[in-house]
């Protein structure tokens, strides 16, 4: 089988476990250069080929050395957020496929250049939103392509996951989030919820996102634990926070569904991508693994459903299992997060290797990471609605 050459940029936290937990691990991929900003991060990214490949790739400080290599086919993109749509477009123009992983766009200006750039060079382009490839999310958009929830009407999601650690320590860590919570105030990681909401309402294939509004709480929890667990003469403890800690964000869409994302990494609480389906049949809510219908056994029951049935829906499994992850279940789990990230990778790879369209493309990365962008200005403006770009240019109506 023809092998991809990849090129790995970004070798923080999650370049790291996605380099040695998924990319050498998928057969037809070599990894031949690595790189980070912080030349000690490249180096360990430069000995996990070597230990698991047995093979040295270049080792590089400077991306565009990367995306140059003759030898370099395609990019892995984990860098920080800030530098994503950079180097994605240096790597199109230089004809190297790009896996991008996800964030959300400083200005809306990136969201364009990353479509101008595709459509210029067609360069095979794809956003690495894992969340897609959920076991849940493929078993409800199955459902719901099936009609067992009805029309769609409304759909929610969050990124619930308390993050006050991985801030607060973004220092010594040398981690992005400090200072993106210091300098701004925004949804700033909307696309692990709206991913598989989009894919639901069939956004950019029928169906696009018209305007949003968003509302920022006050900026508290962060400070307090830092006070908590900070030596009294840290530079954080006097920090001001601009990124509120509970952002909330209302989608209108071109066919009449609502989508509420909630942006909650700063207080105390359990990890959840809170995904829920609302339709005029029935509902899906990942909080409690619950599938609701519009039948006479469970409208009987309202009240009491919760009590009697909560966490019902692997009782659908069987019959709905989405076709991707009965194939999964069948070959063996791996990989990490459950198995939705060996899914995104190898689906680029496949893809790429099949010659074949990405199946999250550059139009969903732009109007998923625009939200950002989007909610920036509306909670600047008091909240005030502001229109999505149309990224595809009338093309969501075919
Ligand atoms: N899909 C998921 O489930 C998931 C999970 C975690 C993180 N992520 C994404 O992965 C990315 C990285 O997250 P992380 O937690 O590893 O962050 P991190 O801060 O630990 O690592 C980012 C690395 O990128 C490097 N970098 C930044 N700009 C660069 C440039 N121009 N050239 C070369 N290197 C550069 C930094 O030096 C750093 O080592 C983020 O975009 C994040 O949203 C996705």
């Amino acid at each position: 089988m023809k092998k991809v050459n990849v090129g790995f940029i970004g070798l923080g936290a999650r370049g790291h476990d996605l380099l040695r937990d998924i990319v050498l691990e998928i057969e037809h991929v070599d990894v031949v250069s690595v790189c980070d900003g912080y030349e000690d991060r490249a180096l360990v990214g430069a000995d996990i080929v070597k230990e698991k490949r047995g093979m040295e790739p270049a080792c590089e400080t400077d991306y565009r050395k990367v995306i140059d290599n003759p030898q370099v086919e395609a990019v892995v993109i984990a860098t920080a957020w800030e530098s994503h749509v950079e180097i994605a477009l240096y790597a199109m123009n230089a004809g190297k496929a790009v896996a991008m992983e996800v964030g959300g766009a400083y200005n809306l200006q990136e969201c364009w250049d990353l479509v101008d750039t595709y459509e210029r060079t067609k360069t095979p382009f794809m956003f690495l939103e894992n969340c897609c490839y959920g076991r849940r999310e493929l078993m409800v958009l199955n459902m719901v392509q099936q009609g067992v929830f009805g029309e769609i009407v409304h759909c929610s999601g969050g990124y619930h996951h308390d993050l006050r650690k991985e801030i607060s320590g973004g220092g010594e860590n040398r981690h992005y989030r400090l200072r993106n919570y210091l300098a701004r105030n925004a949804e700033n990681y909307p696309t692990h919820e709206l991913g598989p909401i989009a894919k639901v309402l069939g956004i950019n294939h029928g169906n696009r996102m018209v305007s949003l509004t968003s509302t920022a709480s006050k900026a508290v929890g962060l400070h307090e634990y830092i006070q908590k667990t900070r030596p009294a003469e840290d530079e954080l403890q006097n920090a001001v926070f601009k990124q509120g800690d509970v952002v909330t964000t209302v989608i209108r869409c071109a066919n009449g569904e609502t989508i509420v994302l909630t942006l909650d990494t700063t207080l105390p609480r359990f990890y959840s991508r809170g995904f829920t389906i609302r339709g005029t049949k029935g509902m899906y809510e990942e909080a409690t693994d619950s599938i609701f219908l519009d039948c006479e056994e469970d409208i009987k029951d309202d009240f009491t459903w919760l009590k009697k049935r909560c966490g019902n829906a692997e009782s659908y499994e069987e019959k709905y299992e989405h076709p991707i992850w009965k194939q999964f279940l069948g070959d063996g789990v791996q990989g990490s997060h459950g198995g939705m990230d060996w899914l995104v990778f190898n689906a680029f790879f496949d893809a790429l290797l099949a010659n074949e369209p990405m199946p999250i493309d550059v139009y969903d990365a732009a109007a998923w990471m625009a939200v950002t962008a989007l909610s920036e200005k509306s909670i600047a403006e008091g909240s005030a609605p502001v229109e999505f770009p149309d990224f595809t240019r009338g093309k969501w109506m075919k």
